[in-house]
Parts: C-alpha cells; structure tokens; sequence
C-alpha cells in the first residue's frame, strides 16, 4: 500500500454501511502507538468545517494530550489507518485545513483530521506517478526502508524531513520551521514516515540518542533501530 496509495480527495457522498464502519472501528482499536504513554483519542464524524475543506461522507478527529511526542504520536497511529483504508478500498486524505464541528466527545485538545469514504477518483497510483524528492535530497548512508519513507505523505508535499542511515539505524530529523502552524505539521509528517519505517522493520524500536550525527538546518528528534 505504501506503493500505492495517494490521498483522495473526491468522494461518493453515500455513507458507509455499519459492518465496514465497524471494521473501521475494530483496527482503531488495534493501532500501535509510537509512545505508548501519550493519551490521545480518534472519533467519527461527518461534517468538519475549515477553508479549503475537502467534502467528505466521513472523517476522523484525531485528539491529543499536548505532552511531547503527541504530534508524531498523531501521524505514526493516523498513518495505519491512512493505509487500511487504502487497502480496504477507501480513499482517504490527511486535513491540517479542517476543524471539527459540532459534537466531540473527546476531552482531549484537537490535532488534526483525516476524511475518508468511498472514491469517486482513482484509489491507486503507480510508482511513477508520486511526485517526491529523490532520497539523496533527503538522506544519507543505505538502508532498504529509506524508499518507503521517501514515499510517505506530508503537509504540502513539503517533504520536510531528513534521514542518516548508519549501521541498521536510522537517524530522523525535520526540517527548522519558521511558522508554528507548519511546525506542528512537520511533526506529524515525520511521525508518518517513521510509520512507512515501521511497517517494513522486523524488530523496530525508536529513541532519542545523545551521540547522534547533527545535520544542519534540521533538528534531530529520534533514531529508528
Ligand atoms: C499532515 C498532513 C496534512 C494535510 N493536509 C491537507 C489538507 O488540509 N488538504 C488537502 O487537500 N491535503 C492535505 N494533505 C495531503 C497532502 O497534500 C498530500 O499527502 C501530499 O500532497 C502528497 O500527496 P499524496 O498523499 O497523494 O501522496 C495533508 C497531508 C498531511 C500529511
């Protein structure tokens, strides 16, 4: 799916039937968290307001304790169901434009939307139709699982993320934000790319190293092991 899968942004208004919004909910009850410590919650709804709003039968509201991590937390948990709705056949896209409306139950402070439901455009993509940077604008050293980073999702495309490869690590960093509306994003984005190193890790592990190799113009936030 990482190979395939591109944001939808055109939907079938018609909602969901009641056994795949299920099956939806069952896999949110089975994502893995990048720290398990961080509270955060993911709801349903159907209408979300915001300009540049995409329309859409569904989306999630993703909630979360603001303590440090949340955001990356938010994209590593969002990713996994970013994928299984692609390889369940539903579009989806990530919404940093769109705010909920109405009713939340959550408790917990706002991060970030997703839309999803049935397409009405393509669900699928070939690999020569992603539009990314090449990996040596956006990495260092050799490791296989670079390629599924490099074709992760991000705000804009903006891509804003940098990796050093070095002895079956995999050093992550992003790029220093100016606008904290795009810094908050850029966290996300990398939690993503880390879910895209995730899922094609045998054994994966991600902590913060004190010895790790600086890269200039971005902030080292942790190393995949
Ligand atoms: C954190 C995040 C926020 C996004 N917000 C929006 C949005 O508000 N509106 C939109 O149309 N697309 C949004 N996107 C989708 C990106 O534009 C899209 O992922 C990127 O252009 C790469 O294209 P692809 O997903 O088809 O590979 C967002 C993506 C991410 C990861």
């Amino acid at each position: 799916m990482i190979r395939k899968r591109k944001s939808v942004r055109k939907y079938d208004m018609t909602k969901l039937d009641e056994a795949t919004l299920n099956k939806i909910r069952e896999k949110i009850g089975a994502l893995v968290p990048l720290f398990p410590e961080i509270r955060y919650s993911i709801e349903m709804t159907d209408s979300t307001k915001g300009l540049f709003n995409i329309k859409a039968p569904h989306y999630l509201v993703f909630g979360s304790e603001q303590a440090e991590g949340f955001a990356e937390n938010i994209g590593f948990i969002g990713q996994q169901l970013d994928l299984f709705f692609s390889e369940i056949g539903l579009g989806a896209c990530w919404l940093g434009a769109a705010k909920p409306q109405g009713e939340v139950n959550s408790a917990l402070p706002f991060v970030i939307c997703m839309s999803f439901g049935r397409p009405a455009e393509e669900l699928h993509r070939n690999l020569a139709d992603f539009r990314r940077k090449p990996l040596h604008e956006m990495s260092e050293g050799q490791d296989p699982r670079l390629e599924a980073a490099r074709l992760a999702p991000s705000g804009i495309n903006a891509q804003n993320w940098y990796f050093i490869a070095e002895g079956g690590k995999i050093h992550c960093y992003r790029k220093k934000a100016v606008l904290g509306f795009i810094n908050k994003m850029g966290f996300i984005d990398l939690g993503i790319a880390i879910w895209h190193i995730a899922s094609e890790s045998e054994n994966f592990a991600y902590t913060k190293e004190v010895n790790a190799p600086e890269k200039k113009g971005y902030i080292y936030m942790g190393t995949v092991k």
